[in-house]
């Protein structure tokens, strides 16, 4: 009997029914015995947010100081064989309710030594947040073998509309009277995750513990954008100075901080509507140039599962 731990947060139930439908083939399989931790914030996150506490969260997300989550209740001598680590993005950066779980004395204990899957369900900013994952998973002595990610089907400039839109009024629209479609991950695509389910199923029975390779290769885990490469560190490079600015401004709430809130909201969208169109431009004048350092940055990012979709022809997802 081969034992997985299964990790997740979801708030507005999204990544709840991504994990559900990977984990359905393993939970099916009686050589398996899937064990599920959900996070829990000890303090509700508001859903819809109020407008002012979504963008006032993010200087504590990209700094990683993170609100208390409820005790993680899981037997002392619990061991597993695999951990699935489901989350999403919040601001570049691997969710709070997430960190928070990483930091516990438990995560330290279920995930030492453990080859770890990550999976992603967010917009489509996952890169930078991937990096912090990374790091956190090896200072808990972690190994990553795989990494899934989903996310939403629309195009980029109309989910920069759909997600916020989504996050802040709580309506997945469509919007703009059927324009801008409608945000998240489309359901063929999650129901899709059960491929995953099943490779895991079909691996695991013979695979030894010290197995560091990846059991998802050529199955579609992984799309990186490489229009969004560059912008993401840009991106994650203005959070950090911003968000040092704003906690030096005090706590969300303070007159000071809400100010110079208020100025960054500007500034981050006149910076995504002007700097971020001008350098996907230049990049696409000079992707000729730069050729061998895109392709090579691709694959370090689509690390460790790859691109490869060579066996999903014969997947009935
Ligand atoms: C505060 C906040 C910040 C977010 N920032 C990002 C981001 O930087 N990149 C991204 O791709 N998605 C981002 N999202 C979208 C989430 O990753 C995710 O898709 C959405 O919240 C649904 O997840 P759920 O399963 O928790 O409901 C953000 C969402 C929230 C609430």
């Amino acid at each position: 009997m081969k034992r997985v731990l299964v990790i997740y947060y979801s708030q507005t139930g999204q990544l709840r029914d991504i994990v559900r439908s990977t984990v359905g083939p393993l939970e099916a399989d009686p050589a398996v015995e899937v064990v599920t931790l959900e996070i829990k914030p000890a303090q509700p996150y508001p859903f819809p947010w109020p407008v002012g506490t979504f963008f006032n969260t993010f200087p504590e997300t990209v700094y990683e100081e993170v609100d208390p989550i409820e005790p993680v209740t899981m037997p002392a001598n619990a061991d597993f064989d695999l951990v699935i680590l489901a989350y999403q993005v919040w601001f570049l950066s691997p969710s709070k309710p997430t960190t928070a779980f990483l930091r516990t004395p438990e995560a330290a204990r279920l995930l030492a030594g453990k080859p770890v899957i990550t999976l992603i369900g967010c917009r489509n900013m996952w890169l930078s947040a991937q990096e912090r994952m990374k790091a956190m998973l090896e200072g808990l002595g972690a190994r990553l073998i795989d990494n899934v990610v989903l996310t939403d089907s629309a195009h980029s400039a109309f989910t920069f509309i759909s997600t916020p839109a989504w996050m802040l009024t709580g309506r997945k629209g469509p919007f703009l009277g059927g324009t801008v479609p409608e945000a998240g991950v489309s359901q063929e695509d999650i129901a899709g995750c059960a491929r995953f389910g099943r490779a895991i199923a079909a691996q695991l029975p013979t695979r030894s513990g010290g197995d560091a390779s990846p059991m998802l290769s050529d199955l579609g885990a992984v799309t990186v954008f490489e229009g969004l490469m560059d912008s993401e560190k840009v991106a994650r490079k203005s959070f950090l100075i911003w968000g040092r600015l704003l906690r030096a401004c005090g706590k969300p709430g303070a007159p000071l901080r809400s100010l110079v809130l208020g100025v960054y909201v500007l500034f981050l969208f006149t910076l995504i509507i002007t700097v971020v169109p001008l350098l996907a431009v230049i990049k696409s004048l000079i992707k000729p140039l730069a050729k061998a350092r895109i392709a090579n940055q691709r694959a370090y990012y689509a690390q460790p599962s790859g691109e490869g979709r060579a066996l999903l022809a014969g997947e009935a997802a």
